[in-house]
């Protein structure tokens, strides 16, 4: 067993444990990766000022996301599929969360349902939602939501049209996977995997199985996702899922300075600045790029969190100081759990929390709610680059 001691061990982990399938799906951006590898560059140009003869004892990394207590600002993000990285991988990601002390969010792509993580854990989860067409199944998920007292929804507003990512087509991505000779000679190399995923039943898609109409195998499952989300979905829409939803709401997906101004009017609890970690629109600019203005915009009429490139406390740092109130990570926990399941997530929130906790330190900084531009030092053109 490697000692792990950055997000990169459990990367490499990751890949050695997961089907190849699996881990490229969490490895890829949309068509030439440029906003994927962008997200991480734009983060290493950010520099850091250092600061000595300042009293460091009695720090903390504790803060508040949309009024929730959390132990760092830092959330677990949706990502589908995260119960074929690891065998009930979304239940595992929602403890190892829940005792850490951050929230979770489960996707509408997940292997796990609403219902499993509830029955899973104490603490209220968050639910990201897809709009799909079929407006009976978007109106009953979110009664499940509620029901399940999940403590806020996470409205994906990216992704109404799917970016292409060339690897899972190549490798014919699907839930649970084709048994084909490529997939089996692969699978006998994850002796780990295959035994876990021998011992429980969630193989597919536990959130649309059983609950939409007419989607009771695989076949038809794959053909609906592709088809059901809802092309169409606008302003009007998003105010009628918040109504219906009636609790706390985040949109997830807001990238533009006017998107994010209408957001604010619009009267969500938090914006989420995101370009989907590089998996939608090739081309965009990266999320700590677009931050600044974003913030700005807004000013404190919403909450912002950002995620996109996020792999270590030093970026969660960056992009506070920055203006987040809060951050999201989605492969930084993504490789834990294809590595070392549960105990592997936790090992990731462990290395972020620990290298926020010493950067904070070294910047001369005991709090989070501390962090500025003080603490940076950035190119003159960060965030005015492109115009
Ligand atoms: C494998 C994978 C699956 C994802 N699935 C979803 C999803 O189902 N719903 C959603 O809103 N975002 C999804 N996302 C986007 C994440 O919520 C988040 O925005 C992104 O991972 C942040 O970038 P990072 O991975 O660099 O931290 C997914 C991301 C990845 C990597």
């Amino acid at each position: 067993m490697p000692i792990i001691t950055c997000i990169d061990d459990l990367k490499q982990l990751h890949r050695r444990r997961a089907p190849k399938m699996f881990f490229d799906y969490v490895e890829s951006g949309s068509y030439t990766e440029q906003t994927f590898r962008d997200n991480s560059a734009d983060f290493a140009e950010i520099r850091l000022r250092q600061k000595v003869a300042v009293d460091l004892l009695g720090r903390t990394t504790d803060s508040t996301m949309i009024g929730h207590r959390v132990a760092m600002p830092v959330a677990l993000a949706p990502v589908g599929l995260a119960g074929m990285q690891s065998a009930d991988g979304e239940i595992k990601a929602a403890r190892a969360a829940e005792a850490f002390g951050v929230p979770f969010t489960l996707s509408t792509m997940s292997i796990c349902s609403i219902e499993d993580i509830a029955r899973h854990t104490t603490t209220p989860f968050w639910f990201q939602l897809y709009v799909m067409n079929d407006q009976d199944y978007v109106a009953a998920t979110i009664e499940r939501a509620k029901r399940a007292g999940c403590s806020a929804l996470v409205l994906t507003l990216d992704l109404q049209i799917l970016g292409q990512r060339h690897k899972d087509i190549k490798n014919d991505l699907s839930a649970p996977p084709r048994l084909t000779l490529k997939n089996l000679i692969d699978f006998a190399t994850r002796p780990r995997w295959v035994a876990g995923m021998a011992l429980t039943r969630r193989h597919s898609f536990g959130n649309i199985v059983g609950h939409a109409k007419g989607v009771d195998d695989l076949t038809s499952l794959t053909r609906w996702t592709n088809e059901q989300f809802d092309p169409q979905l606008d302003w009007a829409k998003i105010a009628r899922i918040r109504d219906q939803w009636g609790g706390k709401l985040i949109l997830k997906g807001i990238l533009d300075v006017d998107d994010a101004r209408r957001a604010a009017d619009f009267g969500a609890d938090a914006i989420l600045v995101s370009n989907h970690g590089g998996r939608q629109l090739d081309g965009a600019l990266s999320s700590i790029r677009m931050l600044p203005g974003i913030v700005k915009a807004v000013g404190d009429r919403t909450e912002v969190f950002l995620d996109s490139g996020i792999r270590s406390g030093q970026d969660v740092l960056k992009a506070l100081a920055l203006g987040a109130k809060g951050t999201f990570i989605g492969r930084s926990y993504i490789y834990g759990l294809g590595a070392m399941g549960q105990a592997g997530v936790t090992r990731a929130l462990d290395i972020i929390h620990k290298e926020l906790d010493i950067t904070m330190a070294l910047c001369g900084e005991k709090s989070v709610a501390g962090l500025g531009r003080h603490n940076l030092l950035l190119p003159a053109d960060f965030g005015t680059r492109y115009r």
